[in-house]
């Protein structure tokens, strides 16, 4: 998979969709709250990879008044967006591809929803590597995502995309369930685990360094 092609597509896309995407993002409420919820008690440092407007960080930020959140994202515009949330003081932004960012280290947790389910097994493997490196020990990963049922669905979405990258602009290749887990648990992972959610076709994956 080309991820700077994949990159630029995620950037042109959600730079586009900025305007209205929390309307659209409200569906989603569920899953977010459940990342807040599975945090563990006295949550400081968090990093939100793709973390766009801030949606998810409206519950962080109620139940951890005293968070200190990095933001990762590829889309200047949804940030932008975020910086007119009442909590934007307590946020730092990254912005730029997930591959190539700097996000510095010692977090207590990583948080990440609806944002990581475009790559391919092998990227995203890299990708959690990353993810483990910049946690502190005993830190948490939860990645709240969209997914396949099963790793039949993933290699025929994957080998569609591998077939025409070019027929969709934006188009997903969520990976299966089991798939998800063995990723985490080749990272280094340990304690991985994974929940559904309100909706079929998400799941809440958690994780510990
Ligand atoms: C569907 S939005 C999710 C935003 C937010 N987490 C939410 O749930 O409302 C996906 C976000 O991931 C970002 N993103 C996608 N691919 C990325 C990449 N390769 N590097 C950095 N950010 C990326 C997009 O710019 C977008 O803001």
């Amino acid at each position: 998979m080309d991820l700077k092609k994949r990159g630029r597509e995620m950037k042109e896309f959600f730079d586009r969709k900025t305007d209205g995407y929390d309307d659209v993002h409200a569906a989603f409420a569920v899953t977010k709250r459940m990342l807040t919820e599975n945090l563990d008690e006295g949550t400081v440092t968090v990093l939100d990879l793709g973390g766009g407007t801030g949606l998810e960080l409206i519950p962080l930020f109620e139940r951890f008044p005293e968070a200190r959140v990095t933001v990762a994202d590829i889309s200047p515009r949804m940030l932008e967006a975020l910086t007119a949330r009442p909590f934007a003081d307590r946020v730092r932004t990254v912005c730029g591809d997930f591959f190539e960012t700097d996000w510095g280290e010692g977090y207590d947790a990583v948080i990440s929803t609806s944002a990581l389910h475009h790559f391919a097994p092998e990227d995203k493997l890299r990708l959690y590597k990353k993810v483990r490196d910049c946690l502190r020990d005993g830190g948490q990963f939860l990645n709240a995502d969209k997914v396949v049922p099963d790793r039949r669905a993933q290699e025929e979405a994957l080998t569609e995309y591998a077939e025409d990258p070019d027929r969709w602009p934006h188009m997903d290749t969520p990976l299966a369930p089991s798939s998800e887990l063995e990723l985490l648990e080749d990272a280094g992972f340990i304690h991985c685990s994974v929940e559904l959610t309100d909706r079929e076709d998400y799941r809440l994956f958690a994780a510990r360094k």
